[in-house]
């Protein structure tokens, strides 16, 4: 399919995981891709020419902004944008003692709790929200800054934004700043649905299941089916499920979708 032909597309955190399966299908679309990550050789990596790899830490207004400006010279515009930029956790967050308690609970212990709230300092919280709820708002800000100039084309389209939440922001089951944020992200996705309709702008979101990205695979099998549990189909996500979701709502073929969130959990969570 070539749905995506002749669009100019970014994809924050795209070196790895999620965001490298996301970038790699919009490519395979057609699209021309802008790939956002810490690190310009990591992002680099990803796909060759005429795709590109941009540093950009989206926890920094400067950095964004400097990203985006550069993307708009060599790209020559920006129609998608994918938020994928996420953290799940960062130091000083609690979770660390979250999981030291969780450990003293599995091992008998029956005065243990996992608590991660009252171990929670600031420091923690921000970062966490920094990267993934107010990087997502950057990097909206500075897409639509640029598709606001481009204006619409012949068939109404003005861009579309891709959100990636998590089903973690439904059902609860995640640490508390991370939820916090990514629930925060679907307000976000309706919000700017609102706001940007006018202009042509889709605005919406992707809510993944658990997925086999680099954070599972250290982890035993044990872990990973006790998550694969939760989903209706037995196992986890592959990245390349969530891309499919977000190469639609990239598309024409949704043209009429703004606002909404697709679910893409295996069943883990219906909402
Ligand atoms: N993997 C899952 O099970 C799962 C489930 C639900 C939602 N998600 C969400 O999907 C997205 C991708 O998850 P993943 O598992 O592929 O993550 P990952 O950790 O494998 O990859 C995240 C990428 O983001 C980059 N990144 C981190 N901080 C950044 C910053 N400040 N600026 C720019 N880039 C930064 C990292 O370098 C990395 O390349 C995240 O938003 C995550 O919260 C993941």
């Amino acid at each position: 399919m070539n749905r995506l032909q002749g669009k100019r597309a970014v994809v924050t955190g795209g070196a790895q995981g999620i965001g490298a399966a996301i970038a790699r299908r919009l490519a395979a679309e057609g699209a021309i891709v802008a790939v956002l990550d810490l690190s310009e050789e990591s992002a680099s990596a990803v796909l060759a020419a005429p795709h590109i790899g941009v540093a950009c830490d989206v926890s920094d207004t400067a950095s964004v902004d400097a990203a985006f400006a550069q993307v708009e010279a060599r790209l020559g515009g920006v129609d998608i944008l994918v938020n994928n930029a996420g953290i799940g956790s960062a130091p000083g967050d609690g979770m660390a003692e979250y999981y030291a308690g969780q450990a003293a609970q599995a091992s008998g212990d029956p005065t243990a709790h996992a608590d991660q709230t009252i171990h929670c300092h600031d420091e923690g919280w921000s970062r966490v929200l920094s990267v993934t709820l107010d990087g997502t708002f950057r990097c909206s800000r500075a897409a639509v800054r640029i598709m606001a100039r481009q204006g619409t084309d012949a068939g109404g389209q003005g861009g579309a934004i891709i959100n990636i939440g998590s089903t973690a922001a439904l059902a609860g089951n995640g640490p508390v700043p991370y939820v916090t944020a990514k629930a925060a992200v679907l307000g976000l996705t309706r919000a700017m649905a609102r706001e940007l309709a006018p202009r042509g702008i889709r605005v919406n979101a992707v809510n993944p299941g658990a997925t086999e990205t680099p954070i599972y695979a250290p982890l035993p099998d044990e872990v990973k089916a006790a998550v694969s549990a939760d989903s209706l189909m037995k196992r986890l996500a592959q990245p390349d499920e969530i891309a499919g979701a977000v190469a639609f709502l990239a598309s024409n073929d949704a043209s009429f979708a703004t606002g909404s969130t697709v679910n893409v959990n295996g069943g883990a969570w219906f909402s």
